[in-house]
């Protein structure tokens, strides 16, 4: 499996010759400048929740590709007012086989509107299934004891959590999130994006204990 990294909470993911990509917000996001949206591929785009920062490009990229959308089943009504054909609607608790592996939608603890105000459904992350490795994709979220249930079933390889705090979980909370998830591995995201945001990743790096943590820039890709 290869993690791409294109900034704030957008993850690229292959898995088993399928691209993934989490919460496109590429192109208003200064840190992200040299990203080529038009090179990202996608066969999927999940989205966790309908703010802007994770919906900025999904439209477009989804357009481009073809790619399926995967989210809550208000947001795949409004990508298809956006004239999105491909969608896939779920909510939470339910998970559902795809041909890289099986997803299930879980909760989020924060809000969920889209940019043109529609409502949003409720806020989500993804847990993930696959024959290359098990991971947890948070979305923008609290700290929730709800982690500790996935980290007991679900057997995760690897997380992405947010750090950013003020809108999310901070690092204290993230580093509670680790102990709950027992993950191999854990990449931090949200943070630095905008000044409210910022967050040295080298603290929630030296605070976790027993996973290792990946400090990815955009741009960089790790294989899992
Ligand atoms: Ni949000
Ligand atoms: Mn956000």
């Amino acid at each position: 499996m290869h993690i791409t990294y294109y900034g704030h909470s957008c993850f690229g993911a292959e898995i088993n010759g399928k691209h993934l990509l989490f919460d496109p917000f590429i192109s208003p996001n200064e840190l992200a400048k040299d990203i080529d949206i038009d090179a990202i591929k996608a066969d999927f785009i999940l989205i966790s929740h309908g703010h802007e920062d994770h919906v900025a490009d999904a439209v477009s990229i989804a357009k481009r590709t073809g790619a399926t959308v995967i989210s809550n089943y208000e947001i795949i009504t409004w990508f298809g007012s956006q004239g999105v054909e491909n969608g896939h609607p779920m909510n939470h608790g339910g998970d559902k086989e795809f041909d890289f592996g099986k997803v299930k939608y879980v909760n989020a603890v924060h809000s969920s509107v889209l940019p043109d105000g529609t409502y949003g459904g409720n806020p989500g992350g993804f847990v993930l299934q696959t024959s290359e490795g098990n991971f947890y994709y948070a979305g923008d979220t609290a700290l929730t004891y709800d982690m500790k249930l996935i980290g007991e079933y679900e057997n995760i390889s690897f997380a992405i959590l947010p750090i950013g705090n003020n809108f999310t979980m901070g690092i204290d909370d993230a580093v509670k999130a680790v102990e709950f998830l027992k993950p191999k591995k854990v990449v931090p995201c949200h943070y630095n994006t905008f000044p409210i945001i910022e967050q040295d990743a080298n603290q929630f790096a030296d605070k976790v204990k027993d996973s290792e943590v990946i400090i990815m820039n955009p741009g960089d890709m790790i294989s899992l």
